[in-house]
């Protein structure tokens, strides 16, 4: 039995983030991590993976749509799945790799296998247990299962298995308009799979402003994939060939059937907190599954502490991280804070898109006065050079004092523009600021100053 003063259940962005920071703050850590790697779900199964495929299935785009244009000529490259894979795979070693190495470096000890919390202040991993005088759980989530649907990871799979499917299938139902589904559906759309998307909402992308919803559902109409909305999914059934999903249209309680050789199941994740004991230990618990914390990231167990997916607020790897640096100051008697106010969310597909703040929608629902500053990527000459003139920067600002409370890109690089508007709202400052700072030309990053001019006296190239 060894003793630390902090033991992190979860080797996830949120934990593994939290362990070297609560390491670089002299504290004695430990992170419990059952799988064969580290990183959880975003390093191995999610964000890191669904980059590296979108990553080469974007290039196989690019070689499709605008090679010839600029005077490449020849054939497309054929695909090769397996080669492909394996690339994906690489990419994903090398990330676990260097989070053991940070480890090392930190002199982090890492618990092997599943934890689970006995009592407060200590941890049972396999047949030992630990104890520590804190202990913060960063289990992460889980797909959320739709009832009637049976998943097989093989041709009814989560996102999990559409990762790594064993043949590019032909056709392809995605059941959810998400973040998820539409990332995924992009990869197989670009390998030439007739991908079909059936969301139960009026729109794609719940939550998100509505123009640039509106514009990401044309642009990936454009690249073939279709959409069915206003569709409540029954269930899935496995067929000869895949398997059929029943759905049911919302306007009319209309059903209908559509069949496909593979299904991915994408309505959402939960928090993924079973068997950690929690009910014993006496550790209290929201409504909807999210293990309950205060402000300081305490549950009501004095000593026990929860971040990332395993407690309310949006499901992304750098909210969890974030929450990882705080808690672990928090621990070491410091201030720990996360600004929830300035998180931004960025969907990986070509365009990208990425937003911070407040929406138009959540804007007039609060009553607030603002003003929206817009300028396309059509007026950008950065972007037109490289075929990426689809698109908009959307920056929103406080009519009175022109503080920036919200923008909404979908254009190329969207998903680093958008820091530049999270540093300036951390500084509270106001779309003049922005307007005012110079901007490199040509770069995409004007289309976000003329943004910001558009907030004033009027964008220049637009
Ligand atoms: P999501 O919550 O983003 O989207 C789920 C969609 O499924 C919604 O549009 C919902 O209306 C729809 N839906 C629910 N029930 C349905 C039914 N019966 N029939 C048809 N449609 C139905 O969930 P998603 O895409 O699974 O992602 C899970 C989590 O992972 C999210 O919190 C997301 O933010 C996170 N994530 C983030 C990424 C990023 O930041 N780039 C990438 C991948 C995941």
């Amino acid at each position: 039995m060894a003793e630390f003063d902090v033991i992190v259940i979860g080797g996830g962005p949120g934990g593994y983030v939290c362990a070297i920071r609560c390491a670089q703050l002299g504290l004695k850590t430990a992170c419990v991590e059952g799988r064969e790697t580290l990183g959880g779900t975003c390093l191995n199964v999610g964000c890191i993976p669904s980059k590296a495929l979108l990553n080469a299935t974007h290039h196989l785009h690019e070689v499709h749509e605008n090679f010839e244009k600029m005077g490449l000529m020849g054939g497309a490259p054929t695909v090769d799945w397996g080669k492909m894979q394996a690339y994906k795979q690489d990419v994903v070693t090398g990330n676990t790799k260097g989070i053991e190495f940070l480890f090392k470096k930190n002199k982090i000890t890492w618990l092997k296998g599943w934890g689970s919390i006995p009592a407060a202040g200590q941890v049972k991993v396999g047949d030992e247990t630990h104890s520590a005088k804190h202990i913060v759980i960063a289990t992460g989530s889980e797909p959320a299962s739709l009832p009637g649907v049976t998943v097989d990871e093989e041709v009814v799979v989560t996102s999990t298995g559409a990762l790594s499917l064993g043949n590019i299938p032909k056709s392809m139902v995605v059941i959810g308009a998400g973040v998820i589904g539409l990332e995924m559906g992009s990869v197989y759309a670009r390998l030439g799979t007739e991908v079909t998307v059936v969301e139960y909402l009026d729109a794609i992308t719940p939550g998100m402003d509505a123009e640039v919803a509106k514009a990401f559902q044309k642009l990936l109409a454009k690249q073939g994939l279709k959409f069915v909305l206003g569709a409540a999914v029954q269930g899935t059934e496995r067929s000869a060939t895949g398997a059929k999903v029943a759905y049911k249209l919302r306007k009319d309680d209309s059903a209908h059937e559509i069949e496909a050789e593979a299904v991915l199941l994408a309505t959402g994740r939960r928090p993924y907190t079973a068997g950690l004991g929690l009910e014993g230990a006496g550790v209290q618990m929201e409504p909807r599954g999210q293990v309950q914390i205060d402000g300081h990231f305490q549950t009501n167990v004095k000593g026990i502490y929860a971040i990332g997916d395993a407690v309310v607020g949006p499901m992304l790897a750098h909210k969890a991280e974030d929450e990882g640096m705080a808690v672990a100051e928090v621990i070491a008697g410091k201030h720990g804070h996360v600004n929830y106010d300035v998180i931004p969310g960025v969907i990986y597909t070509t365009p990208e898109v990425a937003s911070v703040g407040k929406t138009e929608e959540q804007l007039k629902a609060e009553g607030r006065a603002y003003k929206v500053g817009k300028f396309p990527f059509m007026g950008n000459a950065r972007a037109k050079a490289v075929f990426q003139g689809d698109g908009f920067v959307k920056l929103i600002a406080d009519k009175a004092t022109d503080r920036i409370l919200g923008c909404h890109i979908i254009g190329p690089g969207a998903g680093d523009l958008i820091h530049e508007v999270c540093v300036a709202m951390e500084f509270g400052a106001s779309a003049q600021d922005l307007a005012l700072t110079c901007h490199a030309h040509p770069t995409y990053s004007e289309a976000v100053r003329e943004a910001a001019l558009a907030c004033g006296d009027g964008a220049i190239h637009a």
